[in-house]
């Protein structure tokens, strides 16, 4: 049975720490799933960690949809949410109500995701009126990376804070089933999860989230010469998939890979008459 986000709810009521990751192919997505990880994103970091742009803004719905197939492919259990990519969701309600249909009807996805308070309120509102589960997402929006000036952290005024409260309190109303929390100031998180009965679920936001969610990337160390401040490395897999490369990369030049274990062979009837069709070997 999936998770379903009245068990995300549930864990909060009862003080469980919601582990959330993003994943974007299917081979991940299963490796995570059968490890119990209960919410799984479909991040747009997708474009900087899987497409190698600088930033979220050139990931196309149609990028999203795709990878989020894959994910939904891979798992049985985790509830998969769709990151919405920039301008899917800003023009008019009707365009976003309808792209956000498309990350379940077309993907397979549960839930959807998208940055911002203020006018995306009653964006979430809709979509979420219509029935589809919504994630809000507050403080550092990367989407809004030129008009804030930057990857920073956010929120760090008195004014910034409570113009942030405000908005996760609206995001509440409209009907948002979690809040993603990124950089911002561990006590104004640690408040905001107090103030809300939904989840928060934070990232570079201090341990007094509802949950913590990670870019399975940097958990992994799969991107050797960068690791943001909020990230923790589980593993250096980067070195390690290095390794077993070069190791490849020597037996082929060398003629140790493959062997007869890696190799088809036909029994001696079969070969005679494919060596008649074909020929021998020059
Ligand atoms: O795109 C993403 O991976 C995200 C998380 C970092 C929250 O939005």
């Amino acid at each position: 049975m999936r998770i379903t986000i009245r068990d995300l709810q549930a864990m909060k009521e009862r003080g469980e720490k919601i582990a959330m990751l993003t994943a974007y192919d299917f081979a991940t997505a299963r490796l995570l799933d059968a490890a119990g990880v209960p919410l799984l994103l479909v991040g747009d970091s997708l474009g900087m960690v899987v497409l190698g742009y600088d930033s979220t803004i050139p990931v196309t719905l149609e990028e999203m949809l795709h990878h989020t197939r894959a994910v939904v492919r891979g798992t049985q259990r985790a509830l998969v949410v769709g990151d919405m990519p920039f301008m899917t969701y800003h023009i008019t309600e009707s365009e976003a109500l309808r792209n956000a249909a498309r990350f379940l009807q077309e993907a397979g996805a549960q839930a959807v995701k998208l940055e911002g308070g203020g006018p995306r309120v009653a964006t979430v509102q809709r979509i979420v009126e219509s029935g589809i589960p919504v994630m809000g997402h507050l403080g550092l929006t990367p989407q809004s990376v030129h008009q804030l000036g930057g990857f920073r952290a956010q929120a760090k005024s008195a004014e910034e804070a409570r113009c942030l409260l405000e908005d996760a309190l609206r995001l509440e109303d409209a009907g948002a089933f979690a809040l993603v929390l990124e950089c911002i100031p561990a006590e104004l998180a640690a408040v905001v999860s107090q103030r809300l009965r939904i989840p928060t679920i934070g990232i570079g936001a201090g341990p007094d989230c509802d949950g913590q969610v990670q870019v399975i990337h940097d958990l992994l160390g799969l991107i050797a010469d960068f690791v943001p401040k909020h990230a923790k490395r589980y593993a250096h897999l980067a070195p390690v998939i290095q390794e077993a490369v070069q190791t490849y990369l020597a037996e082929v030049q060398q003629g140790q890979f493959p062997t007869e274990e890696h190799s088809i062979r036909l029994g001696a009837e079969a070969l005679a008459e494919v060596l008649k069709a074909v020929g021998p070997a020059a």
